[in-house]
């Protein structure tokens, strides 16, 4: 993947990871960044620190209609694009017990805005003949997020459409990557976190790393077609070894767990 002279959209453009993505993806020479969120005041305020290749889009990526206009809109304006990050996401911090309301709305944000932009992008791109997309997962997709049950499904979701996406139209020249980054230091995580005490046992036990440090391992994904990027080497080793013994694996998530809860 060349990121000099790319077309390259980013969803949740005005959030921590997002914005990384697209200042880095402005150094590496992209020709035009549309960074895509919710709050669009915050994705143009974003776009305006990037510069001139930039500009903010408001857009639910949950609704279907919308992200294919959004594809059609900046196709027509900026031409094909070349890289679209699907990275808008949202976490609960509930269990099983949250609302169907809640369930739904993750399932919405976090896997059918990926079948969206799926379904409004693969066909251009098979036409032309390639393009690429980058689903930001999570760690938890392969492993687990410790109290979070919706966001941990719907994580799992999106690795096992990425992977479905990359094997289904791999052959045919359409790229797919998959980030699954572990504690990342973004809104996302420390909004959630107001205690401190907890907050410091997070970075402790989770290796949280800056936002730029999830964006440079982006750029070396990207530039070797890695399907999966791992911002945190370590997960690699988590992966295997719940691979190795499942059982092994649950007993040692449940004393992290236990551990987090004592608060130390
Ligand atoms: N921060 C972490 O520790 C971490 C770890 C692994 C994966 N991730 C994933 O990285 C991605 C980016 O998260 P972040 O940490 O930068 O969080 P963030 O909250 O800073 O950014 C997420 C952005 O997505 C936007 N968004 C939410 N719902 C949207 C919708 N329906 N339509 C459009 N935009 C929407 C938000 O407004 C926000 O700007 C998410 O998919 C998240 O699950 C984060």
């Amino acid at each position: 993947m060349e990121l000099r002279d790319a077309v390259v959209v980013i969803t949740g453009g005005a959030g921590g990871i997002g914005a990384a993505l697209a200042h880095r993806f402005a150094s590496e020479g992209a020709r035009r960044l549309v960074l895509v969120d919710l709050d669009a005041d915050r994705a143009r305020a974003v776009a305006a620190a990037v510069g001139d290749v930039a500009r903010g889009v408001g857009c639910d990526v949950s609704d279907p209609d919308a992200v294919a206009a959004l594809v059609a809109d900046v196709e027509a304006d900026d031409g094909p694009i070349d890289l679209f990050c699907s990275n808008a996401g949202i976490a609960t911090g509930e269990g099983v017990e949250a609302s169907v309301d809640v369930w739904q709305r993750t399932w919405e944000v976090n896997v059918l805005s990926q079948v969206a932009a799926a379904r409004a992008l693969v066909p251009g791109w098979l036409a032309r003949g390639g393009g690429y997309l980058l689903v930001t997962a999570s760690a938890a997709g392969l492993l687990t997020n410790l109290g979070d049950a919706p966001y941990t499904a719907t994580k799992h979701a999106a690795v096992g459409l990425a992977e479905w996406l990359a094997i289904t139209y791999g052959g045919q020249g359409v790229k797919v990557s998959c980030l699954c980054p572990q504690g990342v230091r973004t809104p996302m995580l420390f909004g959630a976190l107001s205690d401190g005490e907890l907050a410091a046992e997070v970075v402790r036990s989770f290796g949280v790393i800056e936002p730029e440090v999830v964006a440079e391992a982006v750029v070396v994904g990207l530039r070797d077609e890695r399907f999966l990027i791992l911002p945190h080497p370590e997960v690699r080793e988590y992966v295997v070894n719940k691979a190795a013994d499942h059982d092994r694996w649950l007993a040692g998530m449940r004393k992290v767990q236990a551990r987090l809860a004592g608060g130390a």
